[in-house]
């Protein structure tokens, strides 16, 4: 064993939630009180500490001076450990508070701790003199510390992600950012106040907001009919079994609420793993609330209101009176020792049963107990004894995650299990919860969560601030330590050999080829092991035979970060060797993204760079952009290319296929590779390279939408490639400037520069391939006839554009139907505006193009809308405009917004209206100038509304001045119409004739049919 490896032997990673208290204002205390006085107070702090830590399942990992640093989660993980912490900041506070001083430093403020607490992955070592009975190391520690440096006197400073939704357990200050020093992100914090009168975890989850109920017919269906049975005469004993966060709780909530409520008594309780939940717990629980007592009544009043409760339900039970009193008593820790209450005495078992009986006779009874895998011993006994009654009218029903020690209590119930929930499923939560987000969001969301709504809710949490896109590329800092912990406790109960199994599987990924898993471990598929994890909800046979996968990619993550570092390293090479060598026979290809991703984790970059560039190559001939863009991007961080001369051309030719991969679908991480080429060529002063490198970085800010900064480098590295005389890259830029200017609406350039591209284009086109550049340059060429009204001419090109791409699938065949539906638009032809909308929507789904998937969509609702005017296609155009602004792709997005701006003053929501206006405006200062007019006209219609300040004539005037820079014939008759609408509507009569007149002309030679029949439609009105 090496130096470093003994050490990570001695060291472990775990989820663990670190506290920091310290006494504030110690040193003024220190320094106005006898040296003494001062140790004894330190003296007092300490068994204060000493005393209350355990009690909520911590350790004092080291107390020096007054600061106290404990941990929670070691050696036992806890799924609550984030609230076993702030319970016992909470009790360490009021214990402090009440510390006496001395008379003498009256002086002074009463003492008070202040508190930091936060969770995370801490690397934990064993501890030595000086650093305590714990090492502990790691981000997460260093932020405790910090918020505790910023806690202010008597204040308990808490970390969102530790408790996650159980924070509702408190009452809290507001949640706020705080940049805490030497820590790279903002932490959201807040302050807890004191405890809130909620009662379980499924209360605290629901203050977030209940998402509507959704699917489990078939399980409401079983219990209702159970309902029906004990009505009818019959006992019933179901126990729901699922995993945690499977929606247990939530379906009886749902059942209980619209079924049991009226013919029935419900009774419930619930169990809890926290340590001071006391024995009986759920049937005590049940018994405060029917006999109306609280811990806050005197014992004097308890035994008044059980008295006339017991001889309301059935006088017999008051010769029972002490036996309930004796239990509920109970709950006062300090009455008895906790062993002695784990057994319920015969005659508590008797009472209870008693009472039941009791109560059965009047109505059916449905008895709920949730969490019942908690249950203590007592309480197993209590259930058994009630179940024995075999009471006709009683209904008992409890809800556990898994049915092991306490299955005997309802080992003969009917068992109701909860599966994941179905993808449509799923996707109805997320949407829900996250409203209008993109599908290829929602599609990373549904697979994470393999269908658990708990951590579907918890992804759309996440998501919601954008955490989501980071742990695509590897989970770094998360926002969800709470969860983590729910997954952690449930891995750490597992059986040594499962844990080393499931993190050498985790070390594999999410989907697990078992001829590898067996080859690194020596368990096959069908071992027993396996089938344990399965029975954990941890692993399961995957969709592809010869696979297993996680069942969540969540908990994929947790146990991966749980492995330490250098065994994990060590596995990504023992993974990665194994895969090259005894991969199956002809499955090398399949196996380079796996390949790249483990020479990449272990640090072997020459070899990650390789398998990533294949395996890039081999996404873009699938069409594959997203996987291509991400391949592309390991490689190039993994090659360095000053090492030498071969090196940096590769890096140049990679960083190309990059752009190329990126085009339709940009974003401005790429872009940065792209810039260190042009750094990368000026440095080796090759000129030709400068020239590529820089007409990449102008490809994508074409792409991009940033068409000044495209235009500047387009033209600079046309100057470069010709300076070398690179005649076919010159002909390439002319061709990109011409796209770009064609954007811009300089029309008469892009025009000739289109027709250079796409001649030399037809002439070098080379059999076999997709001409993609001619097909692109064919479609940019029919967006700018079209634009001027040619659109005959428009469609003739759009037609040789299709006919080359043939039906590829290819990204560019999506661009095309977008262009001819935007055209379409153009002419007022909505049916197959829609048509080509559609048709290039499917393509972009299967390319994963987010922005050609948002283009077609808006460009199909806005063909719905014109059609159909249906508010759901305005919304789809809402939705599709935010994606691509929330990612920056601006390219042809003022477009979007002149469609929103006209839809909008049509459905007379102003305000929305005017924001899209002036965001088509903006955009159109950006030199994307094509929603423009459509924004003025848009305007002008809100203005003879009377929505806006200045009148109609002026936005009329400057959707003219924009149509006729452009020279768009079509833009200009429909503002004539447009004027002549506003007019008539405004009681004008004043040049009506001659608008309609002037638009009529043009939009017959325009063959624009649907605005002929709006003229005539008009003129026939006024
Ligand atoms: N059918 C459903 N429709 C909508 N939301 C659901 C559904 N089932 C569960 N949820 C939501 O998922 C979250 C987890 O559900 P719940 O608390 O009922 O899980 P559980 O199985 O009881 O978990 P635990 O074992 O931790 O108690 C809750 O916020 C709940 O509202
Ligand atoms: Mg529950």
């Amino acid at each position: 064993m090496s130096n470093r490896e003994q050490g990570e032997a001695r060291s472990r990673r775990r989820y663990l939630a670190v506290l920091f208290s310290d006494l504030s204002d110690s040193a003024r205390l220190a320094a106005s009180m006898e040296a003494e006085d001062f140790s004894d107070l330190l003296g007092q702090l300490r068994r204060g500490y000493e005393e209350i830590i355990p009690r909520h399942g911590g350790i004092i990992v080291q107390i020096r001076g007054d600061g106290l640093l404990a941990s929670f989660g070691y050696p036992e993980a806890h799924e609550d450990d984030g609230r076993r912490a702030t319970e016992a900041a909470l009790d360490l506070h009021e214990f402090v508070r009440r510390i006496p001083l001395d008379l003498s430093v009256r002086a002074l403020p009463p003492l008070s701790l202040h508190t930091g607490i936060h969770s995370g992955l801490v690397l934990l070592a064993d501890g030595d003199d000086v650093h305590g009975r714990l090492d502990l190391l790691g981000n997460s520690v260093n932020v405790a510390a910090r918020l505790s440096d910023v806690a202010q006197s008597d204040q308990i400073i808490v970390s969102e992600e530790t408790l996650g939704a159980e924070s509702h357990f408190y009452e809290t200050t507001p949640k706020r950012s705080l940049s805490l020093q030497g820590i790279v992100q903002p932490v959201a914090v807040y302050g807890i106040l004191s405890r809130a009168a909620v009662g379980t975890r499924f209360q605290a989850r629901s203050m977030r907001g209940l998402t509507s109920f959704i699917g489990r017919q078939t399980e409401l269906q079983a219990l209702k009919g159970s309902l029906y049975d004990i009505i009818k005469g019959k006992p019933q004993y179901v126990a729901i079994v699922a995993p945690a966060g499977m929606g247990k709780t939530r379906l009886v909530e749902e059942f209980l609420r619209d079924w049991a409520s009226s013919d029935c008594l419900t009774l419930r309780g619930y169990c809890e793993s926290y340590l001071s939940a006391e024995p009986l717990q759920p049937f005590l629980q049940i018994l405060r609330s029917l006999f109306g007592v609280d811990y806050r009544m005197s014992a004097a009043s308890v035994a008044e209101a059980l008295q006339k409760q017991l001889a309301n339900i059935d006088p017999h039970l008051v010769k029972y009176r002490a036996e309930f009193l004796r239990a509920l008593s109970l709950d006062d820790p300090s009455q008895c020792h906790p062993e002695m209450r784990s057994i319920a005495s015969e005659n508590t078992i008797a009472a209870i049963c008693k009472l039941f009986d009791a109560l059965v006779t009047s109505r059916p009874v449905v008895l709920f107990i949730d969490d019942w895998q908690w249950a203590d011993a007592a309480s197993l006994q209590v259930l058994e004894a009630i179940r024995r009654l075999n009471k006709r009218r009683l209904f008992v029903l409890v809800a556990a995650r898994e049915l092991t020690a306490v299955s005997v209590a309802v080992s003969d119930a009917r068992i109701l299990t909860l599966a994941p929930f179905t993808a449509d499923e799923t996707e109805e939560i997320i949407h829900q919860l996250l409203p209008g987000s993109n599908p290829f969001t929602v599609t990373g969301i549904r697979e994470r969560s393999g269908g658990n709504p708990l951590f579907v809710e918890e992804l759309c949490h996440s998501a919601r601030y954008d955490i989501l896109d980071r742990r695509r590329t590897g989970r770094t800092q998360s926002g969800e330590a709470w969860l983590d912990k729910l997954i952690e406790s449930r891995v750490e109960r597992l059986e040594r050999e499962q844990i080393e199994l499931v993190r050498t599987a985790a070390v594999i990924g999410n989907v697990i080829p078992t001829w590898l898993l067996e080859s690194l471990t020596g368990y096959g598929e069908h071992h027993p092991l396996i089938a344990t994890l399965a029975a954990q909800d941890l692993i399961f046979p995957g969709e592809q035979l010869g696979t297993l996968r996680f069942k969540h990619g969540i908990a994929r993550d947790v146990i991966y970060d749980s492995v330490g570092l250098h065994q994990r390293n060590a596995l990504h090479k023992r993974i990665a060797d194994t895969l090259r060598e005894h991969g199956p026979s002809g499955a090398q290809e399949e196996a380079w993204e796996l390949l790249a991703y483990h020479y990449g984790a272990c640090g072997q970059v020459v070899e990650a760079a390789q398998y990533a560039e294949a395996a890039g190559d081999k996404a873009v001939a699938a069409s594959a952009l997203d996987r291509a863009q991400i391949q592309y991007s390991a490689a190039l961080s993994a090659l360095d290319p000053d090492s030498s001369q071969e090196n940096y051309e590769r890096w140049l030719s990679i960083a190309q296929r990059l752009a190329l991969a990126c085009v339709f679908d940009p974003s401005r991480d790429q872009l940065e590779f792209l810039e260190r080429a042009v750094l990368l060529a000026t440095a080796h002063q090759d000129q030709l390279a400068r020239a590529r490198a820089e007409y990449w970085v102008g490809y994508i800010n074409y792409a991009l939408g940033e068409l000044d900064h495209a235009t500047h480098h387009l033209e600079s590295a046309l100057a470069r490639a010709t300076g070398v005389g690179d005649e076919p890259l010159a002909a390439q830029i002319r061709a990109t400037l011409g796209q770009a200017s064609a954007a811009t609406g300089d029309y008469d350039k892009s025009l000739i520069l289109l027709d250079e591209a796409i001649s030399i284009k037809r002439q070098f086109r080379k059999g076999g391939r997709l001409p993609v550049a001619l097909a692109y340059s064919l479609a940019c060429k029919a967006s700018v006839l079209g634009d001027r009204g040619l659109f005959e001419q428009a469609h003739a090109c759009f037609e040789e554009a299709l006919a080359a791409v043939q039906n590829s699938g290819h990204e560019v065949e999506s661009s095309i139907l977008c262009w001819q539906s935007a055209v379409n638009l153009w002419q007022g032809r909505w049916e197959d505006a829609r048509a080509s909308a559609i048709k290039g929507q499917h393509v972009a789904e299967r390319v994963k193009s987010l922005y050609l998937y948002a283009q077609s969509l808006s460009l199909g609702g806005y063909a719905n809308w014109m059609a159909q005017r249906s508010e759901k296609s305005l919304q789809a155009m809402v939705d599709a405009t935010s994606w691509l602004e929330s990612r920056n792709r601006g390219l042809f997005i003022s477009l979007n917004h002149g469609w929103l701006a006209d839809g909008l003053v049509e459905s007379e929501r102003w305000q929305q209206a005017r924001h899209h206006a002036a965001c088509a405006l903006l955009r159109s200062r950006r030199h994307d100038p094509l929603g423009e007019a459509m924004a003025y006209r848009a305007m002008a219609r809100a203005s003879a509304s009377g929505h806006n300040r200045k009148p109609p004539e002026v936005y009329l005037a400057l959707a003219m001045k924009n149509a006729l820079a452009r020279g768009a014939r079509h833009e200009i008759a429909v503002t004539q119409l447009c004027d002549a609408q506003i007019r008539v509507a405004c009681g004008k009569r004043a040049q009506v004739a001659e608008l309609l007149d002037q638009a009529e002309t043009l939009f017959e030679a325009m063959g624009m049919a649907w605005h002929i029949q709006a003229t005539r439609d008009l003129r026939r009105q006024y």
